[in-house]
Formats: C-alpha cells, structure tokens, sequence
C-alpha cells in the first residue's frame, strides 16, 4: 500500500539524524515534519549536546522529551539547521511560515553551516508562489505592506487565530499573500526586506536548503 503524507514524514524526519553529528548542536526547526525528526533526536539524544530552537512549540516539545534547548546567542554557529517547508524549488529556495515560525527560522538557518529540508514530495515546485506567502510584519506597517504587494499583483490578508489577528512569538503579525509568481527568489526577498515594517519575509533564498531529504513513494530521495 502507498505511504501516507505522515508516513513519508516519519522516514524523512528520520533520515535527517545522518546529518546530526556527535557531539553536537543541533538547530531545529518548526513543523509537523520536523516534529518527526525531533521524535528521532530524542532516540539519540545522549550522543548531541542541545538544540537551537525556532519556535516555542517546538522548544515544548523538545524539552518534553529531555533534548536541552539553548538560546541562540549563546551558540556562534551551528553545523546543521533542520527543518521543513510549505515549497521548495529544485535549486533549494524555500516558502517558509506557514506555522508562523519563519522569523526564528531564518535566524537560526543564518546561524548554521547547512541546511537540511526534510519534506513529502507534496512541497517540491518548479516555482515559488502557489502556497500563500507568509510575511511577518509590525502591525502599524500592515496597511502600507498590503497595498505594496498588492502593486505587485499578490493579494495580502491578515493571517487570523480564533477571529483574531494571530500574534507571532515576537508579538507581531503574519500577512499571507497569494497570486505572487516568485520566478527569482533571490532578488524577490531583497525587495520585500527594504520595506519598512517588514520582520521578515517567508522567501528563504539567501538562507536556502543545501540538501533536501524527499520523501516519495520511492522512498528518500536526497536532492542536493
Ligand atoms: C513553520 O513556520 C514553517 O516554516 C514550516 O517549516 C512549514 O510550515 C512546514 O510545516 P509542515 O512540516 O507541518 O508541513
């Protein structure tokens, strides 16, 4: 019988331990991919010093299971960032955010050497753009930031939690943005990170995946 999506993001969650090495501190990212590769981590976790974490969701549950969680300003640099993705392209760029969590992603992505995206095959495009954008904005830059993507032909809302604007762990707010073609990631996340109010875009491209760990009805496939 075929795997299921969950099924594929056991394997892939679990084929990232490869890249965690001994000794180590691992970043770790956000998502209910990555919260299989944490379940793996937990089954190593005499052999790694921590984690990195992104998110206070998954800091929950990396405590949960005995993983030490470290603030990131007390780590330089980290070997490896793991961590999922709403769509990657063939050259490793990213749509991030959909959990909410991408301002601590990037962080931590920037702060490592590596980093590894585990995903279904579901997530693999040939462009950027058909998942919604998630942008992390300071709410009195919310209205300015709309009508300049909307200048870009994409159409920004606010991302809402119980009818009520969803509040980031950095306090601020998500717009999602649809009807964006994001055919040069680089130069788009450039753009978008000049205007004001901004925290952080969901294109990762200067933070892009080295290597993509697919999980497919053949199996892991590894993209690099
Ligand atoms: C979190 O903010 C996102 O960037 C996640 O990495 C992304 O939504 C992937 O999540 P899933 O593994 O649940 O699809």
């Amino acid at each position: 019988p075929a795997l299921t999506q969950d099924e594929l993001k056991t394997l892939v969650g679990q084929a990232a331990l490869q890249y965690v090495l001994p000794g180590s501190i691992v970043g770790v990212g956000t998502g209910s991919t990555v919260n299989k590769f944490i379940d793996a981590l937990a089954t190593i976790k005499d052999q790694v010093k921590g984690a990195v974490s992104s998110s206070e969701a998954s800091t929950a549950r990396l405590k949960a299971l005995g993983i030490p969680v470290l603030d990131s300003n007390e780590v330089v640099e980290l070997a490896v960032y793991i961590d999922g993705a709403d769509e990657i392209d063939h050259q490793g760029h990213m749509v991030k955010g959909g959990g909410a969590a991408l301002t601590r992603e990037k962080i931590v992505a920037a702060q490592s050497l590596q980093f590894i995206c585990i995903a279904d095959e579901s997530k693999l495009v040939k462009t950027l753009g058909q998942f919604p954008l998630p942008v992390e904005v300071i709410p009195m830059a919310a209205k300015r930031v709309v009508r300049q993507f909307a200048a870009l032909g994409g159409v920004a809302t606010i991302r809402l939690k119980d009818g009520q604007p969803l509040v980031t762990d950095n306090g601020q707010i998500i717009l999602d943005v649809t009807g964006l073609q994001i055919s040069d990631p680089l130069a788009f996340e450039s753009q978008v990170n000049q205007w004001p109010g901004v925290v952080t875009v969901g294109v990762f491209a200067y933070q892009k995946a080295q290597v993509c760990l697919l999980g497919t009805a053949e199996g892991v496939k590894t993209l690099v």
